[in-house]
C-alpha cells in the first residue's frame, strides 16, 4: 500500500525551504508534548494514541451494533460539530454521488440536529413516516441544544411509529461515559450507548464510534480505516526525521506562510466527494487554532466548479491566501471522450482521452496560475480514494493541528469561543438561570 503524499514545493516563491526546515526542532519538541501530555490542553489528547489503542472487539461490536440497522432505509445520525462531520465527510467521500436514488445494500445515513430549520425538520419528518429508519443519537456533552432538540422530536415520531419497547432497539447513543442528558435517557430507556471517552474532544472524535458506528452503518470497512491512520501515526511520530514527518512538514509550512501574511488557507478538491471532508478539516482548524486573535482562517473550494465563481477572487483579490490542493491520484471508474463527426464543441483534440486528464490538467492549469497570482501552493495526494487513505488523511491532519496549534502557542484543544452565541441565545429564549443575561441583551436591542 501507498501512502498519502505532500509536496510543497510550490510555496518556495514565497518562502525559503530554511524556513520550513528552521521548525524542525520546535515540530520535534511539540511532537513529544502531544505523546507526553505537556503542552497546553494536555488533558485532550486521548486521540493521539486513538487508532492504535482501538481493540478488535470494539470494531467487532460496532460492525455488529451497524449490522442491527441492517432492515433499516434510513438511519439518522443526530449530532452537530465534531459529533456529525466526520462521519459525514467520510461517508459522502466513499459513497455514490447518486447513493439516494440508488439501490442499496446499506442503509442510507442522513443528519438531524446539526442546524434548527424548522423546514429541514419537516422535510425530514415527512421522509421518516413512509419508511423503517432508526437513529443514533450523538452527543458529548449530552446537552447541546440542536441535536437534543432534534432527538427529543424523532424519539416522538420513532416511538409513534414501532411503539416504546422496540423503538428503544431502534435507537443507539454515544455519549458521555457517566455525566449529561443523552446519558441519563439511554439508561433510562435501555438504549445500546458507546463511550466517547473524556478525553478526546469533539472535532477529534471521528475514529471513536461517533464516527465509525455511522460510516459502519452506511457500509464501509472501519478497520481499514483505522489500519490507515496506524500507519500515518508510525510516519508522524517524533522519531522521524523532520523531512520524512508530513504532517510536521504541513504545520511547519502553513505557519511560514502565515508569518509572510498569508492568514487564509483555502483547502480545495477536484472532487466534489471531498466537499463534507473539507467541512471536517475547517472545524478541526477553526476552532483548534481561531483564538487568541491569531491562527489561519480555514476556507474551502470545490474545483472546476468554484473555479467559476471563486477563482477569480484567489486569482487576483486581496493577496493574503494559500491553497492546499487535496487531490486522488487514481478514480474508481474511466470515461474515456469520444470523438464526434460534427464536432461543432471543438472538443476533438480530446478523443480518446479520458476525463481524468482533463481534470489534471485542469488542477495544474489552476494551480500553476495560482501561484503566478500570488498564491502559494501545498499539495496532498491520496493513490485512491478508499478508506485506508482517508484513514491517513485524517490523522495526518489531527496531528498536524496539534502541532501547528502549539507553534502558534494556543491551546489547540478547546474552544471557549463557541459559548458566546449559546449564552445569547440562551438569554434570547428566556432560558431559566439566564434571568440576568436576558434583561442585558433586551436592554441592548
Ligand atoms: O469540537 C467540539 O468539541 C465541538 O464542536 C462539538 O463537537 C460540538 O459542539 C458538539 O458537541 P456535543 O458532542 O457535546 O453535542
Amino acid at each position: 500500500m501507498g501512502n498519502i503524499k505532500l509536496d510543497y514545493s510550490k510555496t518556495l516563491d514565497f518562502i525559503r525551504k530554511e524556513d520550513v526546515l528552521g521548525f524542525e526542532s520546535e515540530a520535534k519538541k511539540h511532537i513529544e508534548a502531544l505523546y507526553n501530555q505537556t503542552g497546553k490542553g494536555n488533558d485532550f489528547l486521548g486521540w493521539i494514541n486513538l487508532p492504535s489503542s482501538i481493540s478488535f472487539e470494539e470494531i467487532n461490536d460496532i460492525n455488529d451494533t451497524a449490522k442491527s440497522f441492517k432492515d433499516c432505509d434510513v438511519v439518522v445520525v443526530v449530532g452537530i460539530g465534531g459529533s456529525y462531520l466526520g462521519s459525514k465527510a467520510v461517508i459522502d467521500a466513499l459513497s455514490d454521488n447518486f447513493t439516494m436514488l440508488k439501490d442499496r445494500k446499506n442503509p442510507l445515513i442522513v443528519f438531524a440536529g446539526q442546524n434548527i430549520s424548522e423546514d429541514y425538520m419537516t422535510e425530514l419528518r415527512n421522509m421518516l413516516s413512509t419508511r423503517n429508519w432508526g437513529i443514533v443519537a450523538i452527543s458529548k456533552s449530552g446537552t447541546t441544544t440542536e441535536p437534543a432538540l432534534a432527538f427529543r422530536l424523532l424519539k416522538t415520531d420513532i416511538e409513534k411509529k414501532y411503539g416504546k419497547e422496540a423503538a428503544a432497539k431502534k435507537i443507539v447513543a454515544i455519549t458521555d461515559a457517566s455525566r449529561g442528558a443523552l446519558r441519563t435517557l439511554a439508561t433510562q430507556e435501555g438504549y445500546k450507548t458507546f463511550i466517547i471517552p473524556d478525553d478526546v474532544g469533539g472535532r477529534f472524535s471521528v475514529l471513536t464510534p461517533v464516527g465509525l458506528l455511522p460510516i459502519a452503518i452506511a457500509g464501509f470497512d472501519i478497520a481499514k480505516l483505522v489500519k490507515g491512520a496506524v500507519d500515518m501515526q508510525g510516519q508522524t511520530k517524533a522519531e522521524v526525521p523532520f523531512e520524512e514527518n508530513p504532517a510536521a512538514v504541513y504545520a511547519a509550512v502553513r505557519n511560514a506562510l502565515l508569518r509572510t501574511g498569508k492568514g487564509v488557507e483555502i483547502m480545495a478538491n477536484y472532487n466534489p466527494k471531498l466537499h463534507y471532508f473539507a467541512e471536517w478539516w475547517k472545524q478541526l482548524y477553526g476552532e483548534s487554532e481561531g483564538k487568541e486573535g491569531k491562527g489561519i482562517f480555514p476556507a474551502s473550494v470545490d474545483f472546476t466548479s468554484d473555479l467559476h465563481s471563486m477563482g477569480q477572487y484567489i486569482q487576483e483579490g486581496v493577496r493574503n491566501l494559500f491553497e492546499t490542493v487535496v487531490s486522488v491520484a487514481q478514480p474508481d471508474t474511466q470515461v474515456v471522450i469520444e470523438a464526434d463527426d460534427a464536432n461543432l464543441d471543438g472538443l476533438n483534440f480530446l478523443a480518446g482521452k479520458r476525463m481524468d486528464y482533463v481534470n489534471k490538467n485542469a488542477e495544474l492549469g489552476t494551480i500553476l496560475a495560482h501561484v503566478d497570482g500570488g498564491v502559494p501552493n501545498i499539495r496532498i495526494e491520496l493513490p485512491e480514494l478508499n478508506e485506508y487513505y482517508l484513514g491517513q488523511l485524517i490523522y495526518f491532519y489531527e496531528i498536524a493541528c496539534g502541532i501547528s496549534g502549539y507553534i502558534l502557542d494556543v491551546n489547540p484543544f478547546d474552544q471557549p469561543g463557541v459559548e458566546a452565541y449559546k449564552k445569547n441565545m440562551f438569554a434570547l429564549l428566556e432560558k431559566p438561570g439566564f434571568e440576568e443575561e436576558t434583561k442585558a441583551i433586551k436592554a441592548k436591542l
